[in-house]
């Protein structure tokens, strides 16, 4: 049997990734001052490369006061109402660059706790796309993580319920997490809002990986969707590798006779799976 290399289709930039990104780069050219409001990506690589133009990131907002006035860019993850409304009521230009699909969520959350429902978020509380969703909601929300967390959760029978997920989440999880509140709550109104960028990835990542001797997974430590990917390809694949970039795995591929699969998450940039690709072709 011989080596057989497979990339993943959907592999790399997702549709709102790819949209931050390329706001980023035609901003440069402007020749005012850009800003990110926090990272663009969770890829280090591309904040450096970005940060080498002059494009600055911003973590808190208290610094708006102090900073030359220019264009900030908001990320594909989104922010609350109330950073939201702080940025545009600033004198900076802004461009927004949340994704669709988030925005969609934000939406659902704001309309949903406004007509009296309990938000409940499905996903990292952790995670800035879940920061901002919660803080679209008008009464707060309670993010669940795991079965655990929902087996603890008190539902109130007078009470509703909403649940959305964050947009990275892994699909099974979530059902599995949903099956559980519905078991405890009669008026739940469950919003899957997983992106289907996210879906995709993760379906042809389980595929792959059911197949693959060897899996390999790049992505930023930081990314949420590359470690969940990570997390499917490890359970059919015992052989997974979680990298970064090319340099992680040189040397250290054993040597395979049969399919090696790989896959990048949503803020991988296409040279870093071009390099692991042809490496991989080429010299394991
Ligand atoms: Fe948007 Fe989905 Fe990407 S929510 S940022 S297209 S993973």
């Amino acid at each position: 049997m011989s080596k057989e290399v497979v990339l993943s289709e959907n592999a790399g930039f997702c549709f709102g990734a790819n949209r931050g990104y390329n706001a980023v780069k035609d901003a440069i050219s402007e020749g005012i001052p850009i800003y990110t409001y926090g990272p663009i990506l969770n890829n280090s690589f591309i904040v450096k490369g970005f940060e080498e133009k002059g494009v600055r990131v911003i973590n808190d907002l208290s610094e708006l006061d102090s900073l030359p006035k220019g264009k900030i860019i908001i990320r594909s993850h989104g922010v609350s109402k109330a950073e939201y409304e702080r940025l545009t009521d600033s004198d900076f230009e802004i461009f927004d660059a949340t994704c669709p699909f988030v925005k969609r969520i934000h939406r659902i959350v704001e309309k949903e706790s406004l007509g009296g429902r309990e938000i409940i978020v499905v996903g990292n509380p952790r995670h800035p796309e879940v920061c901002g969703i919660v803080g679209w909601s008008v009464k707060g929300a309670t993010v669940i993580e795991n079965s655990e967390e929902a087996d603890r959760f008190s539902f109130d029978p007078d009470k509703s319920y909403c649940v959305v997920s964050q947009t990275t989440f892994n699909r099974n999880k979530f059902q599995e997490l949903v099956e559980l509140f519905e078991k405890r709550s009669y008026n739940i109104l469950v919003m899957n809002t997983i992106c289907d960028a996210t879906g995709v990835r993760q379906t042809e990542a389980e595929e792959l990986s059911k197949r693959a001797e060897v899996m390999i997974v790049i992505g930023d430590r930081q990314s949420s969707n590359s470690k969940k990917l990570y997390e499917i390809c490890k359970s059919n694949c015992e052989q997974t590798y979680f990298i970064q970039e090319l340099s992680d795995i040189v040397g250290r591929l054993p040597k395979v006779s049969g399919l090696v699969g790989i896959t990048a998450g949503a803020s991988t940039p296409k040279y870093i799976i071009e390099e692991v690709q042809s490496y991989v072709r080429n010299d394991v």
